[in-house]
């Protein structure tokens, strides 16, 4: 039996469990399995889904929190209404300043948990989409030190490349807790690996390298 083979077993599981539930994207599973190891929805009501679109995180996050919750998902494509309680969508570029006014708009406060499953649209040339993806996970921990509760989570999806340490650094400067995680549901071959980051520093701070107008609150 091949890796290869396996790999592509276990994707096809994900997506027929998909299916079957009624999830929108197999990157559901994903989420399932980081929140069962972390807990991160545990007493959580307000949460920001970065790069949500079909809203297969959405359906999980409602899920997990309860009808008392308030979740936005943005992404740069419209997404589906879910009917969900507390769901809302936002069409938006997270690396545009209108999106992030919307945000902080929405929730009127900070946020308990900042998810980012965001990834470009692939050219095939690798560094240059391992660069974009980078730079929005970059736009995550910008927003996170805004609107992330002290106590807050971090979640997000990034790619193993030669950004990817430097990333892990800057996430480490921000927060006191930081995992760099594999879930099941993500397959072995993919170089996608999640940073889950809990507690911000005091005083919040952007890493060194970002643009310093962060404020303590
Ligand atoms: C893997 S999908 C997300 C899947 C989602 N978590 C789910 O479970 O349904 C990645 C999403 O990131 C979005 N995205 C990429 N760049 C973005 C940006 N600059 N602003 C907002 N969303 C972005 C894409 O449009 C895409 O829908």
């Amino acid at each position: 039996m091949s890796k290869r083979w396996l790999s592509e077993r276990r994707r096809e599981h994900y997506h027929l469990r998909a299916k079957e539930e009624g999830y929108r994207s197999r990157s559901a599973f994903k989420l399932i399995q980081l929140d069962e190891r972390f807990h991160f929805f545990n007493g959580a009501s307000k949460v920001l889904d970065l790069g949500a679109a079909p809203g297969g995180w959405l359906q999980v996050t409602s899920e997990a929190i309860g009808e008392d919750g308030l979740i936005l998902g943005v992404d740069l494509q419209e997404i589906t209404p879910t009917g969900l309680p507390g769901v809302e969508t936002l069409v938006g570029d997270v690396i545009s300043e209108d999106t992030i006014q919307d945000i902080r708009e929405f929730f009127q406060g900070k946020v308990d948990v900042i998810l980012s499953d965001m990834a470009p649209e692939v050219s095939g040339v690798w560094d240059l989409d391992h660069f974009r993806q980078i730079h929005l996970v970059r736009v995550a921990l910008v927003v996170a030190n805004e609107l992330l509760e002290r106590d807050g989570w971090l979640v997000v999806k990034t790619f193993q490349g030669s950004e990817h340490e430097k990333y892990v650094h800057e996430v480490r400067e921000m927060f006191e807790r930081v995992k760099i995680v594999k879930p099941k549901a993500s397959r072995k071959q993919s170089a996608e690996i999640f940073v889950v980051a809990h507690q911000l520093k005091s005083p919040r701070r952007l890493p060194e390298g970002f643009r310093q107008d962060d404020e303590e609150s």
